[in-house]
């Protein structure tokens, strides 16, 4: 699969998610609909063997994910990685409790569903669970879903952990954000953003290629190149 010549596959056409379950939480934070059927072509066309997502929340995205590797009839496996509680957004204990009961009737939804993809549910702050994740797996990524923190520390700390265990035509799917040149102005006074830092960073000498969206929520896409 090539990020650039597929993109019209990938941001257009068939992905059958009608059975992708609706939101509940209070908050609808779960992937748009139109980026879960990215998720989903991106899948079939890349069948990646090894997934990795931060920021399960309901697990929607992880469903799609899941329903589409299935539908490839390889072996797959994914680890999605959430912690209770956002200390970074006020919410009462019920709240959080309710969302931690609607998570795991969707993975068991999906296990159920898609019995061929092992779904592997980590607790726990990304930022500390993924190496160790890592290590235990052995193998490189092909697939990494970042949907937990969409602030540019956040990103960039994950980013770092996963990108040296990225398989050599990985894919790396940056959630609800995408490269706004708008922002120009703000990075070059030292806010940095990440869609732009990685443009001028990894991406650079076409070590990875990308393809940013706005379109339903916005996305970013990388893959690595050889
Ligand atoms: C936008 S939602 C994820 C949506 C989901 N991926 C989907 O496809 O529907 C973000 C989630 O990331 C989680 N999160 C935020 N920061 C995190 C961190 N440092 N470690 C683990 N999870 C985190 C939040 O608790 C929340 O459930």
């Amino acid at each position: 699969m090539n990020l650039i010549q597929d993109w019209p596959l990938i941001a257009e056409g068939p992905a059958p998610l009608d059975d992708l379950p609706a939101p509940r939480w209070k908050h609808n934070w779960s992937t748009h609909p139109e980026s879960a059927r990215r998720l989903f072509r991106l899948v079939c066309l890349l069948k990646p063997r090894l997934i990795v997502e931060t920021g399960t929340f309901e697990a929607l995205g992880t469903f799609a994910l899941a329903k589409a590797a299935a539908q490839n009839g390889l072996p797959a496996r994914i680890f999605t990685v959430d912690f209770d509680g956002d200390p970074l957004f006020d919410c009462p204990h019920e709240d959080w409790a309710a969302l931690k009961t609607w998570r795991s009737e969707n993975l068991q939804k999906a296990r159920s569903a898609f019995p061929g993809v092992e779904i592997h549910f980590i607790e726990g702050d990304s930022r500390e669970k993924l190496p160790d994740l890592l290590q235990a797996v052995g193998d490189p990524w092909d697939l990494f879903f970042q949907d937990s923190m969409h602030f540019t520390a956040g990103i960039q700390a994950e980013w770092e952990i996963m990108k040296p265990h990225a398989s050599s035509q990985a894919v790396v799917v940056f959630d609800d954000v995408c490269l706004d040149w708008k922002k120009l102005p703000s990075h070059l006074l030292g806010r940095s953003d990440f869609c732009l830092s990685f443009v001028l960073g990894d991406a650079l000498w076409g070590r990875w290629r990308w393809k940013s969206t706005a379109q339903g929520r916005a996305q970013f896409f990388a893959q690595r190149v050889g």
